[in-house]
């Protein structure tokens, strides 16, 4: 199997699709308003350092992980040992979950790229009303939501090699090219330095122990861990690839692009004096009227551009989830490609329209307290995601050998790791006693507590049942 799988056309062909996959709605969407949320600075501080620290090791463990197996997540942990099967399928699980909100935000922005240049600018009031209004109706959202979907069944329906690497190829550039313009351009306008402010110095008294949380499942979230994305990416890698400076590529590449969107975001809001807790709506509301400000002409435009990258952004990190659950059906299941991308795309569909209608005419619909979008979002963001990366460093750190991950990391010895002991330790201990605390101090002080331990539950099922699996 492992002779016949595709590979990478090229270095820094995976390092793109990588990167694509790690930047995304995460960037863009959700760590602005995260960060606007939990106080600016504080917030930024703690999501650095749980990235640098737990972040980077995770995704060189994915990495070591799926390389070293030849396949895709499930595969991968079922190959280390049969009982750990349910931690592959946990990211499928969570791969299906994620893919039933974010082709929803997909479709936001693939709509915004034509309500940017339709007249939604001419009446700045009416922004706020125009994005209340448009999510929560019944029709409208859910055609863009299929269009999104649809573009995300072509490109994976097409293989690794072709498909994903190529959007990657060229997407990825123009992303960074046009957030570069934007906050070049914030800066130019007055007092856009208290957005700068705001993001860059801490002020400690917003700090909770759901702040934690929302860092570690924001990291996480962001750098595509957790649940076997970066194992699958990882399972086409040469073996003479470096794995170490892949991972620390991709970890910088997507934290520039967050910060990036931040300084995007805040001093033009500063600027024009608006809140920086606005909220999930906050990019679709806050980013059209900062630029109708910039006159009938520009502000268009800019605009658009905007939710261009927004939805190339979002579009190459599609790709990767619907890749880990379409994967896990080719390589386990052997089903071909197009039938497990058909069939794992309905389940999406199907959720991603529960999702758009939970925020409008279902909304009294609720799960443990939580509408339909709410509960996929905080399954995944704030538990199963950084208690699979718990699992995997588990499994890393005390199932599997010390010295095959060193010759799985190092090359065989050809090219040997500095850092390989710290990173083992981290690995073994301060990643998962990390992930266990910020996980018991934030879901205990959460609102949504008794949705959460019900999530657990859920997993703690799939654990037992997992040889059947
Ligand atoms: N990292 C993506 C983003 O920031 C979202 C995401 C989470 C993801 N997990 C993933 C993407 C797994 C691909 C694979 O938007």
């Amino acid at each position: 199997m492992a002779q016949n799988r595709e590979q990478w056309g090229s270095r820094i062909g995976f390092i793109l699709a990588a990167a694509g996959s790690a930047v995304g709605l995460g960037n863009i969407w959700k760590f602005p308003y995260t960060t606007g949320a939990n106080g600016g600075g504080a917030f930024l501080l703690i999501y650095l350092f749980f990235v640098v620290l737990i972040g980077f090791s995770v995704m060189l463990g994915e990495f070591a992980l799926g390389r070293k197996t030849s396949l895709a997540a499930a595969g991968a942990f079922k190959a280390v040992g049969k009982s750990y099967t349910f931690i592959g399928v946990l990211g499928v699980l969570s791969a299906f979950l994620i893919m039933g909100f974010y082709p929803v935000v997909g479709g936001w922005a693939v709509a915004y790229i034509f309500k940017s240049v339709s007249g939604l600018l001419a009446a700045p009031d009416m922004i706020g009303g125009v994005f209340d209004g448009f999510v929560t109706a019944s029709v409208e959202p859910l055609i863009w939501t299929a269009v999104f979907l649809i573009m995300n069944m072509v490109i994976v329906g097409k293989g690794v090699a072709g498909g994903i690497e190529t959007a990657g190829k060229f997407l990825m550039p123009i992303l960074f090219i046009i957030l570069i313009v934007i906050a070049g351009y914030g800066f130019t306008l007055p007092n856009a330095i208290e957005g700068v402010k705001f993001l860059f110095i801490p002020d400690f008294s917003k700090v909770t122990g759901g702040t934690f949380l929302a860092a570690l499942g924001q990291a996480f979230f962001s750098l595509s861990l957790g649940m076997g994305a970066m194992v699958t990416y990882g399972s086409y890698l040469g073996k003479d690839t470096k794995l170490a400076s892949n991972a620390a590529i991709v970890t910088t590449l997507d934290t520039l692009v967050a910060v990036l969107a931040g300084l995007a975001m805040f001093p033009a809001m500063f600027s024009f004096g608006m809140e920086p807790a606005a909220g999930p709506g906050l990019v679709f509301v806050v980013v059209p009227q900062v630029f109708s400000h910039f006159g009938p002409a520009l502000g268009p435009v800019f605009s658009a551009l905007f939710f261009i990258a927004l939805t190339v952004a979002a579009l190459t990190s599609s790709v990767s989830l619907l890749e880990v659950a379409a994967s896990y059906f080719i390589d386990e299941k052997g089903m071909k490609r197009t039938t497990s991308v058909i069939l794992v795309s309905a389940v999406m569909a199907v959720l991603s329209v529960l999702s758009s209608l939970s925020l409008g005419v279902m909304s009294e619909f609720k799960i443990l307290g939580a509408g339909v979008f709410d509960v996929l979002d905080l399954l995944t963001d704030k538990i199963y995601l950084s208690l699979g990366g718990a699992l995997l460093c588990f499994v890393l750190g005390w199932v599997m050998k010390k010295e095959d991950l060193k010759a799985e990391i190092s090359n065989q010895g050809t090219m040997p790791f500095a850092l390989f002991e710290f990173w083992y330790f981290i690995i073994k201990f301060i990643a998962p006693i990390a992930i266990l605390i910020v996980a018991y101090f934030g879901i205990t002080s959460a609102p949504q507590m008794g949705l959460m331990i019900a999530g657990i539950a859920i997993m703690v099922l799939l654990g037992i049942f997992s040889r059947k699996l």
